[in-house]
């Protein structure tokens, strides 16, 4: 039977699972980058993939996408799998690279036009998606001006527009928001809801974990070649510790009294700070405040902490920036309880 009309036996799965892996490996000499890595994620939904640099979050990109092969694992992709049938992935996912594929000598209308080219759409049809996506990225005006003069956001939207030109189901994007500033990142995280709604599946890696706590269905992080934790972003949340009450003085006198009533708060005694577990609840924070009553005591500041995404990164890929602890966040240096 001729390749063409045989059933393609994975087609049922992509119904349910826009990319779905198990066991990926990867090693660059004697290096392991991604040392079996599951992953299965629902069509239509918004995946983020966290890690260090170097973790391998762009190597898992380039897997998924057929820009480069696997050492071992198996992974399909739109319901094909990856290394039977990569041309249908290919034609099923639009990728954004982390570096700008943007070519800055010719104008972003052209740019488009060259995408619509690559898919071989009619030259009408290529002009009508050109005019539809540059108008949705709000870079009609600029159209016809180089792309290298473009700011940072413009390229960044002509790289999402250049993807979309072939109308893909999943979309991987690398670091999408790097290098934006605020405003054009809400704009790009706009758009990527955008894309949601429209039904598309999205891959995004990213360094801020603002933003997969604003977009991701689910997130997962790699450390070390493995997946360290996979959940949605309270989920993550809720694996580690670090939520606390911080009581700030001004007064040293009265920031010695509540050390000794508050006997289990770790003591910042450069800050005159105490910090005291808690989960951040009322009922944790009235005890708080009953045995500074009871003591007669006043803070000046209080503020309530909750773990963060980054809190559940730095515990995970045990970075020292945030904490000298890798399970503990929030624990200063200088603790002497
Ligand atoms: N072509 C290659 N040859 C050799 N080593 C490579 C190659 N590509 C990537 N690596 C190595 O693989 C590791 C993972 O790289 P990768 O680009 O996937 O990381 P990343 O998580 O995307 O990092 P970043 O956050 O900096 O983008 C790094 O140690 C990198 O040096
Ligand atoms: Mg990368």
């Amino acid at each position: 039977m001729p390749s063409a009309v045989m059933p393609t036996p994975d087609r049922d799965a992509a119904a349910s699972a826009a990319v779905s892996a198990t066991g990926l490996r990867k090693s660059y000499g004697d290096k392991t980058v991604l040392d079996g890595i599951d992953l299965h994620i629902p069509a239509g939904t918004v995946f983020a993939l966290l890690g260090p640099n170097g973790a391998g979050k762009t190597t898992a990109v380039k897997i998924l996408s057929t820009l480069i092969g696997a050492d071992g694992g198996q992974a399909s992709v739109a319901g094909h799998d990856l290394a039977a049938s990569p041309q249908s992935v290919r034609a099923a996912i639009g990728v954004t690279g982390q570096f700008s594929a943007v070519d800055g000598l010719i104008t972003g209308e052209e740019n488009m036009l060259l995408m619509a080219d690559l898919h071989r759409l009619p030259r009408r049809e290529g002009r009508r998606v050109t005019a539809e996506l540059l108008a949705r990225f709000d870079l009609t005006d600029a159209a016809k001006k180089p792309a290298s003069t473009y700011s940072g956001g413009m390229k960044r939207r002509l790289d999402i527009a250049m993807t979309l030109v072939g109308n893909p189901r999943i979309i991987f994007l690398d670091e999408p928001t790097t290098g934006l500033d605020p405003r054009s990142r809400h704009n790009m995280w706009g758009i990527i809801r955008d894309l949601v709604t429209g039904g598309v599946t999205v891959f995004l890696t990213t360094q801020y974990l603002e933003e997969a706590d604003e977009l991701a269905d689910r997130i997962a992080v790699l450390n070390n070649g493995r997946i360290a934790a996979e959940g949605t972003a309270a989920e993550l949340k809720r694996m580690i510790p670090g939520g606390h009450v911080r009581l700030r003085f001004t007064d040293p006198a009265a920031y010695r009294s509540a050390a000794t009533v508050l006997n289990e708060a770790t003591r910042d005694d450069e800050a005159l700070a105490l910090q005291i577990p808690s989960d951040g609840s009322q009922r944790e924070l009235r005890s708080v405040l009953d045995w500074l009553d009871s003591a007669g005591i006043a803070a000046d500041e209080l503020t309530v902490h909750t773990p963060d995404l980054d809190d559940v990164f730095f515990a995970l890929t045990g970075s020292t920036d945030r904490t000298t602890a890798t399970t503990v966040p929030h624990q200063p240096k200088e603790a002497v309880r």
